[in-house]
């Protein structure tokens, strides 16, 4: 599909500028189009989840492919590695890396492999953590990424993928990470899709229907999920972050770090349901959030604690 080869062939530098300018038109859309729907806010009837769900069947989306084998699996670790190489300066010299919610672990697998660089993956659920391939390089632990059980910088380089739009308190989260990051340490964090946009349920392959967080009631979509036997809803899967809680929280954390690194990726596609049935976004804080769907960042603990950073900013001045 053209959307996957753009993805793949056109680097998002180049992609991130146009689909911004697209965003922004669709936004002004959505806004107009809320504003002037009925002033209650409606969500759709039960029944229409079936006949939504046929309707998206055939929906591939890139974010669908969940049930990896071993072999894809290291080929999605080896393309995020990448993104971290890209970005992160130096991670020949480090000694000591963390992945915070790191899953099955193959990243941290893969980087200590690569690199001989001792890594340590936390999550609070490990599927088998007593036999998960742990090396002289190589650790697994459970652990909740808001309550780390590590000395204050004990590690060179923190990273995370597809997590942050999960832990539920990701202040807590950045503030430990903050506290076990050395000094010039850095933190590379990459997630979505956060919860507004128009695959933030996380269902993919059960529920394509986009935007079905705010087409359907919880309850009707758990009902429909049991009857067709397919799981049901976590409440504590997906944190509900926009992209405005997000923004909000790295500008408060620009004290603590500096920020070398930050992009959002525009979800501009599967808005069928926001332009048919507007008034069941009525509830939205800000449509703004129907439109971002992954954030990457990379931060740094400043060398100086920030009372020092403020104070040179001041003699600078
Ligand atoms: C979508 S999975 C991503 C896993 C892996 N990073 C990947 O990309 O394949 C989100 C992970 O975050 C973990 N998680 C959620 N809240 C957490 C917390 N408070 N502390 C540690 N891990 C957490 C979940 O257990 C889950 O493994």
């Amino acid at each position: 599909m053209w959307k996957d080869f753009l993805k793949t062939h056109v680097p998002e530098s180049v992609l991130i500028p146009p689909a911004n300018f697209v965003k922004s038109i669709q936004l002004r859309r959505a806004r107009r189009l809320i504003n002037a729907s009925s002033a209650t806010f409606e969500y759709l009837a039960f029944e229409e989840i079936e006949r939504l769900d046929h309707q998206f069947r055939d929906t591939s989306f890139a974010a669908s492919q969940k049930n990896y084998s071993d072999e894809q699996e290291m080929r999605v670790a080896s393309e995020r590695l990448k993104k971290i190489y890209r970005r992160v300066p130096g991670i020949d010299q480090m000694k000591n890396v963390l992945e915070l919610g790191c899953g099955t672990g193959a990243c941290s697998r893969l980087l200590s492999q690569n690199y001989r660089i001792h890594t340590t993956g936390v999550d609070q659920v490990l599927p088998q953590p007593e036999t998960m391939n742990k090396t002289k390089f190589l650790d697994f632990i459970v652990m909740d990424a808001q309550d780390l059980k590590f000395d204050d910088q004990s590690f060179d380089l923190i990273f995370s993928f597809d997590a942050f739009e999960h832990i539920a308190n990701p202040e807590k989260a950045l503030k430990e990470a903050h506290r076990v990051l050395r000094p010039g340490g850095y933190l590379y964090l990459y997630f979505g899709p956060l919860f507004p946009s128009s695959l933030g349920l996380h269902l993919y392959n059960r529920i394509k229907i986009p935007y079905c967080q705010f087409l359907f009631r919880p309850e009707d979509l758990n009902k429909y999920l049991s009857i067709k036997n397919r799981g049901s809803l976590d409440k504590s899967f997906c944190n509900g972050w926009s992209i405005l809680d997000f923004r909000n929280l790295f500008d408060k954390m620009r004290l603590s770090f500096d920020t070398h690194f930050y992009q959002e990726t525009p979800d501009l596609f599967n808005k069928g349901p926001l332009w048919k049935w507007p008034s069941c976004f009525r509830k939205v804080d800000d449509p703004e959030s129907l439109f971002v769907s992954f954030i990457e960042v990379l931060l740094q603990k400043p060398d100086k604690s920030p009372e020092l950073i403020k104070s040179s900013v001041r003699q600078v001045r």
